[in-house]
C-alpha cells in the first residue's frame, strides 16, 4: 500500500520551479530518502507534501488524503521535523511536550512515553536552555511523534550532530519504521541514505532524476565505474548538481 502518492508535483516561486513535476510514490513502513544539493527543491517538497506550501500545479496524497483539498484531515496523520524548530528554552523538556499536547489535543499520557522514545527521560525536568543540539534535536522529534502520526517527514534530522547522537537519531528512525511508521527523508550524509532508505530519489534542479534502492542505483552505473561499484557519494556527484559546476543539465 502506498502511504504516499505524488503526481507531476510542482511549485514555482517567481515564476521559477522550485519543484518541477515530480512523481513518485512511498510504500506504508518504508523510508524514503529525497536527496539533492542545497536548492534542490528538498524542502519546498516537504513543505508542500505537509500541507504548508500550496503547489502551484500537480497533486498528492499522504496517508489517504488529498494535500491541498484535505488538509485537515491529513495533518492529525502527519509529523515533520525541520531542521530549525523552535523550542521554549524556559520551560524544561517535559514543560515543552505538554505545551505542544495541549496545543494539539493530545492525551497528556504520550508526553512521557515520547520521552521515553528518544531516550530523554532523564532529561525530562531540566530547562532546554541547557541541552545539547542532540538532546534538542530530540526533543523535536518527541515533540512531532506525539500524536502518533502515520507518516514522518525529517528534513536533515541529523544535520550538525555528532556521530554518536546521529547514530541514535538513526536507530530511532529504524526503530519507528519498524513499527509501520513511513518515514519521508532528507539528508547530505550519503552514507546514512544508503544505510537507512529502501529507496532513494535524487532531485536535481526540481525534478527527480534517478530513484531506485540504493542496491540499484550502484548496479546501474558500475560498469562504469570499471566494474566496481561506486558508492552514493559517487552517483549523487555524477548525476546532480552540474549546473554548480557550471555544466549543463542533464
Ligand atoms: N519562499 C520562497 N520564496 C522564493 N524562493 C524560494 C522560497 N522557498 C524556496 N525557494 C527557492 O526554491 C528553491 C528550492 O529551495 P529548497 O529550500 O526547497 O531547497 P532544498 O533542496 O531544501 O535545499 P537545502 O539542501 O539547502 O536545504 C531554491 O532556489 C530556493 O531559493
Ligand atoms: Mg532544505
Amino acid at each position: 500500500m502506498d502511504t504516499i502518492v505524488v503526481d507531476s508535483l510542482t511549485r514555482e516561486f517567481d515564476g521559477t520551479r522550485a519543484v518541477d513535476q515530480i512523481s513518485f510514490t512511498v510504500e506504508a513502513g518504508e523510508i524514503f530518502g529525497f536527496l539533492g544539493p542545497n536548492g534542490a527543491g528538498k524542502s519546498t517538497t516537504i513543505r508542500m507534501l505537509t500541507g504548508q506550501l500550496r503547489p502551484t500545479s500537480g497533486s498528492a496524497q499522504v496517508a489517504g488524503c488529498d494535500i491541498v483539498s484535505q488538509r485537515d484531515q491529513m495533518k492529525p496523520q502527519i509529523g515533520v521535523v525541520f531542521d530549525c524548530q523552535n523550542i521554549y528554552e524556559r520551560m524544561t523538556a517535559r514543560d515543552n511536550l505538554r505545551f505542544a499536547a495541549r496545543l494539539y489535543r493530545v492525551n497528556g499520557q504520550r508526553v512521557d512515553e515520547a520521552l521515553e522514545l528518544v531516550g530523554l527521560t532523564d532529561s525530562a525536568k531540566k530547562r532546554t536552555k541547557t541541552f545539547s543540539n542532540g538532546m534538542r534535536q530530540r526533543l523535536v522529534i518527541a515533540r512531532a511523534l506525539l500524536h502518533q502520526p502515520k507518516v514522518l517527514f525529517l528534513d536533515e534530522p541529523t544535520r550538525g550532530l555528532d556521530p554518536h547522537i546521529a547514530r541514535d537519531i538513526r536507530s530511532l528512525i529504524v526503530q519507528l519504521a519498524e513499527q509501520g511508521m513511513t518515514i519521508f527523508l532528507t539528508t547530505h550524509y550519503m552514507e546514512e541514505a544508503d544505510q537507512l532508505c529502501r529507496r532513494v530519489a535524487f532531485l536535481d534542479r526540481g525534478r527527480i532524476v534517478a530513484l531506485d534502492t540504493p542496491a540499484g542505483h550502484k548496479a546501474a552505473h558500475q560498469s562504469t565505474y570499471g566494474g566496481e561499484a561506486p558508492t552514493l557519494e559517487d552517483l549523487f556527484v555524477k548525476l546532480t548538481g552540474s549546473y554548480l559546476r557550471g555544466g549543463e543539465r542533464m
